[in-house]
């Protein structure tokens, strides 16, 4: 019995399979109910007990070998036998499925689109950030009681990395390694120590705006952000109200005025009609100096949004879950957005 295991284990490495016909001689050959690896399994009932296991073993070898051969080439002889089924060129192709853009992904590029058109240009940034640009830079030292209105994520608290949290993080690079005039956009994911609901997640997306360059007002930010929700919603009225973030001063919070057409336009806007959208401010000159720019001779502004809140708002989506799914039927209704 060992001399044939070793026989068939040669024969059948060097067996001629060229076409599909010497293919099924092998099967019946090794693999059939009759081929010689069953007679082999059959013929180890006769063999002594104590030699029954390493047997078994060496014939399953075998099969799991021949067996291999078999399906490497089954594929190779069935793949050529669907080419020709389709050899007819008259035939009209087989429907393909397209996919579809994310909708974070169609309404990113929105936002960039509208920003391209008036000179902004794209800038990224690390996922996995240091204390540095994340917070220090951006007025935001250590202890400062800001922090704490972004629960962080860190990876290690010495040396201090850890995901960003927004990606205010990406101005401060590039302020850092380009001269104004700069007019930039950053789109990106971040990074929060939330807990998971239908209306926050531990991580989402943001874009964030940064404009320098001499005499650079309020009123240039107020005019930006007009133009961007005409684009954007087909709205225009905005409004910018006092708010507080420590790398910008002044800070606002804009509010666009989507109206009371609808009990959804109620319910979203909790019946005022207005709807918040991002924050933004002129940049803070000890930001400016942190970065080495001299806030003497420059001054800017800056905004940051969140892509969720605008795409669930522009696609009446209510759970931000759903946006993580990646369930098909969910996504297939976006195929025409594109
Ligand atoms: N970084 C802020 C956040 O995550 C958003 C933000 C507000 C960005 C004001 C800005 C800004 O650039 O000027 O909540």
């Amino acid at each position: 019995m060992v001399n044939d295991i070793k026989k068939y284990l040669e024969e059948l490495q060097s067996f001629e399979i060229k076409d599909e016909k010497q293919l099924d001689q092998f099967r019946l050959k090794y693999l059939s109910k009759k081929g010689l690896i069953q007679k082999l399994f059959l013929e180890l009932k006769n063999v002594p007990n104590d030699k029954k296991r390493n047997l078994g073993q060496e014939i399953n070898n075998l099969k799991i070998l021949a067996n291999e051969i078999y399906d490497s080439l089954k594929d190779k002889f069935s793949s050529k036998s669907v080419t020709h089924k389709y050899e007819d060129f008259s035939k009209p192709s087989q429907i393909l499925k397209l996919g579809s853009r994310h909708p974070i992904s169609i309404v990113k590029n929105k936002i960039i689109d509208i920003f391209q058109k008036i000179g902004f240009d794209i800038s990224e940034g690390p996922e996995i950030e240091d204390d540095w640009h994340n917070f220090t830079a951006l007025n935001l030292p250590e202890h400062h009681p800001a922090r704490d209105m972004q629960d962080t994520f860190y990876i290690n608290k010495d040396p201090d990395w850890l995901l960003r949290t927004h990606t205010s993080s990406v101005q401060i690079r590039h302020m850092e390694n380009n001269k104004p005039p700069i007019r930039t956009i950053s789109p990106g994911r971040v990074y929060r120590n939330e807990d998971i609901s239908a209306r926050s997640h531990c991580f989402f997306h943001q874009i964030e705006g940064l404009y320098i360059d001499k005499n650079v007002s309020f009123v240039d930010l107020k005019q930006t952000l007009l133009y961007f929700t005409k684009q954007l919603f087909g709205k225009n009225k905005i409004r910018l109200r006092p708010s507080y973030f420590p790398f910008t001063e002044p800070s606002a919070e804009l509010d666009i005025y989507w109206g009371l057409d609808s009990e959804t336009d109620y319910r979203i806007t909790k019946g005022t009609g207005w709807l918040e959208i991002l924050g933004c401010g002129m940049v803070d000159p000890s930001v400016l100096s942190n970065c080495g720019i001299d806030p003497k001779d420059y001054s800017g502004y800056a905004f940051g949004l969140g892509l969720e809140r605008i795409t669930m708002l522009l696609y009446q989506i209510d759970d931000i879950r759903t946006l993580y799914e990646n369930d098909v039927r969910f996504l297939n209704q976006f195929s025409k957005s594109i």
